[in-house]
């Protein structure tokens, strides 16, 4: 199984959305070994969003994520890198889907709520630098069998 940085962004966090969004990651069955609420500096920021820092919407990303805290999770579970991007939809909420995150809350792509990582190795990479200390490491034995065949 894959571990994924899932992240609620300060519009989402302000909006109130952090318990919807952790209730569709539960109730897919995934699960989660961290949660924080941490207000990010802009060191952290950028070396997060390391790969977009040519792009011209750079600065603008780093301000809107620098507006209030955010909420920062990991999550576990069978393909969790793909299929939680598939949860939170399009990078643009309006050429996402109904049913997705960004789909059912969001319009602008610079406001689009949530983060997640976008392949096995940088969800390793975003959980070293959002969690230095490391995370829980526990076995749902008994529910795994209600979960996987
Ligand atoms: P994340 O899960 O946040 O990493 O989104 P993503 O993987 O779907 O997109 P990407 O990593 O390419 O971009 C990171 C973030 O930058 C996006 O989630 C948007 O908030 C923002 N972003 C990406 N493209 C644009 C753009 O064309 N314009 C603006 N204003 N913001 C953008
Ligand atoms: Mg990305």
């Amino acid at each position: 199984t894959e571990r994924t940085y899932i992240m609620v962004k300060p519009d989402g966090v302000e909006r109130g959305l952090v318990g919807e969004i952790v209730k569709r990651f539960e109730n897919k069955g995934y699960q989660m070994l961290a949660l924080q609420m941490i207000q990010p500096t802009k060191a952290l920021l950028e070396e997060h969003y390391t790969d977009l820092k040519e792009k011209p919407f750079f600065p603008g990303l780093i301000k809107y994520m620098l507006a209030g805290p955010v909420v920062g999770m990991v999550w576990i579970g069978k393909d969790i890198v793909k299929v939680g991007r598939r949860l939170l939809g399009e990078t643009n909420p309006l050429a996402s889907n109904p049913g997705t995150i960004r789909g059912d809350f969001g319009i602008d792509v610079g406001r689009n709520i949530c983060h997640g990582s976008d392949s096995p190795a940088n969800a390793e990479r975003e959980i070293s630098l959002w969690f230095p200390n490391g995370v829980v490491h526990w076995n749902r034995a008994h529910v795994q069998n209600l979960i996987y065949e």
